[in-house]
């Protein structure tokens, strides 16, 4: 293949990539660790991991020894088989958490999207009520699917977008009056990052979370953690939730889980996820 020199690559890159981001003026080759470096040798620190993305680092040994053997045997199967791999990760999961039944997908978005779907199912199946709504908070990202960035309580995801996703109203961060303030007869979930990434590194306090929890319990409803951005060890815990020392219905993972390889999770009770059959 005939080498471009970065000049025309990124006059390419700009003409030819949606117009919905705008990356740096640099065009990276090859990392190792938080060091990346351009195509004309450059070195670079990468302090922002992919947003939270490379729990390993760039190019880790032990990550491109896992990947490099499992393409080579078998990169996809469906969800109409087990593999090997598949099934410890679930049992690693239910291991270090709450949980007691992992859904597998590609994404922080879609992981989202199966927890809405799943509160949603729940409250039908489980509960046999007719609640559909979710609460979700001022400052938050979960996604940018329909129902993803319909629950993302930030009016400039929504610009242009409209109509949005049905059955999700938005309450204050930390203010649990707010949250009551917003409660229905149809509330049947509330969703909250125990640590807002996009809304700026905001950390919920353990009374916010503690009284989420208790309200969710006393009002029949899910306590819905996005832990995409929060989980896999970023704060010290394997998922931030436990240091409020909350139990969640429902948690989402992605990012950090595949360090950079697409996948997302959500993690339920069994008696939650007994509604997705
Ligand atoms: C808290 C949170 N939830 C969900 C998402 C969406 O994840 P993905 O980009 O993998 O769809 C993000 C991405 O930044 C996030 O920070």
């Amino acid at each position: 293949m005939e080498k471009r020199d970065t000049v025309s690559l990124l006059a390419g890159g700009r003409s030819t990539m949606s117009p919905s981001y705008s990356p740096q003026s640099v065009v990276l080759d090859h990392g190792k660790g938080m060091r990346v470096w351009d195509r004309e040798g450059k070195e670079y620190l990468d302090f922002l991991g992919g947003i939270a993305v490379l729990s390993l680092g760039h190019a880790h040994p032990a990550m491109v020894a896992a990947l490099t053997d499992q393409i080579s045997k078998l990169t996809h199967i469906s969800n109409i088989y087990f593999s090997e791999p598949q099934i410890l990760l679930q049992e690693e999961l239910i291991r270090r958490t709450f949980a007691d039944r992992v859904f597998f997908c590609n994404s922080g978005a879609e992981a989202n999207e199966a927890a809405i779907k799943l509160a949603r199912r729940y409250a039908r199946i489980v509960q046999r009520s007719p609640k559909f709504e979710l609460i979700t908070l001022e400052g938050s990202f979960h996604g940018r699917t329909y129902g993803a960035v319909s629950a993302t309580a930030q009016p400039k995801y929504h610009e242009g977008f409209e109509p949005m996703v049905p059955g999700f109203s938005y309450a204050k961060f930390n203010d649990l009056a707010s949250v009551e303030a917003r409660w229905t007869a149809h509330t049947a979930a509330v969703m909250v990052e125990p640590v807002q990434g996009e809304g700026g590194v905001r950390v919920a306090s353990r009374d916010f979370m503690q009284g989420l929890r208790r309200l969710c319990d006393e009002r029949g409803a899910l306590l819905i953690v996005d832990e995409v951005q929060s989980g896999i060890g970023r704060t010290g815990r394997f998922l931030a939730t436990e240091h409020y020392g909350v139990e969640p219905d429902i948690v989402t993972l992605a990012k950090g889980l595949g360090g950079g390889v697409p996948i997302g999770a959500t993690l339920a009770k069994e008696s939650v996820a007994a509604a997705f059959t």
